[in-house]
């Protein structure tokens, strides 16, 4: 089936939507992005990724190009032309496309900024096998830049990490920068002892993960602490549970690091309880 994505303005079949050469986003991943998931038709937790998707435009000086009320008139358009019932919609503002390449910024007045929006349908999102069976992690170098807490489109080396952790018969990599694991590739990173839940404080050493946020508020519904701080593998190693969170993985958790098992090696009932309770309370307050 031929997707409708939203361009500037336009709702278009995917095959037509066309971006310049000269796209800032194309030459210097001068852009950011974010990801919104669907679950029944409903976005999730949509106001938290408009809100962090200011906070990343505004750090690299740009606007948000329209008001939170368009912005979610075009995902529910998205979801209602593609008839999108469970997947997620992608999101990415660039500093648009100037006629040459140049390093100094555009001016905003004469190049307007370039935004695109598409729906990617996943039928088993909330349902997934993944979770059911947890995932193994593999511990790589975080040798990103320093504000990982703007979601900028540069993920070449999140991309080269995930499959690093392929190549090591792994499915994702916990990046370690000074000793102390950062975040997952793609998703935040945690371990549980003892009833509490132990993950990295927010700096812009991370992403401010959206889900992280929900779920660190949804842990007292499971009768569980929080601690925010630096860990390292090892630790992580020698937890009762451990598990990373994202917009496309929920609670998803993790049964090995670095190729020890954790527990008994399968998913454990805190982490399967955590995403229970978000996914419930997540699709209660969808829009
Ligand atoms: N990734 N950390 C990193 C580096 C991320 O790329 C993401 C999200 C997260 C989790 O953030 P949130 O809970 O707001 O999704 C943490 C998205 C899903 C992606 O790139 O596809």
């Amino acid at each position: 089936m031929t997707r409708t994505v939203y361009l500037n303005g336009d709702y278009l079949p995917e095959t037509e939507a066309k971006v310049s050469i000269f796209d800032r986003a194309f030459l210097m991943a001068d852009g950011v992005y974010e990801v919104t998931s669907v679950l029944d038709s409903k976005l999730i937790d949509f106001d938290g990724h408009a809100k962090r998707l200011k906070r990343s435009l505004n750090a690299l000086h740009m606007d948000m190009p329209m008001t939170r009320d368009d912005l979610l008139g075009i995902h529910r358009e998205l979801v209602r032309a593609n008839d999108l019932e469970n997947g997620m919609i992608y999101l990415q503002i660039t500093r648009g496309a100037p006629g040459d390449r140049d390093f100094v910024f555009p001016d905003p007045e004469t190049c307007p900024q370039t935004v695109v929006l598409f729906t990617q349908s996943k039928p088993d999102l909330a349902d997934s096998p993944a979770a059911k069976k947890g995932i193994k992690v593999v511990s790589i170098d975080d040798i990103r830049w320093g504000r990982r807490d703007i979601k900028s489109v540069q993920l070449l080396y999140p991309s080269m990490g995930k499959m690093m952790a392929k190549a090591q018969g792994a499915d994702d990599a916990w990046m370690v920068e000074d000793g102390f694991v950062t975040e997952g590739t793609s998703n935040n990173a945690y371990f549980i002892k003892d009833n509490k839940i132990i993950t990295r404080g927010l700096s812009n050493d991370i992403l401010h993960g959206i889900t992280r946020a929900a779920v660190l508020r949804f842990a007292a519904e499971a009768q569980m602490d929080v601690e925010e701080r630096n860990f390292t593998i090892e630790e992580a190693q020698s937890a009762d549970e451990a598990f990373i969170t994202s917009a496309t993985t929920f609670v998803m958790p993790v049964v090995a690091i670095d190729g020890k098992a954790l527990g008994n090696g399968t998913p454990g009932p805190r982490a399967a309880r955590l995403r229970e309770i978000y996914l419930d309370e997540s699709c209660k307050a969808a829009i």
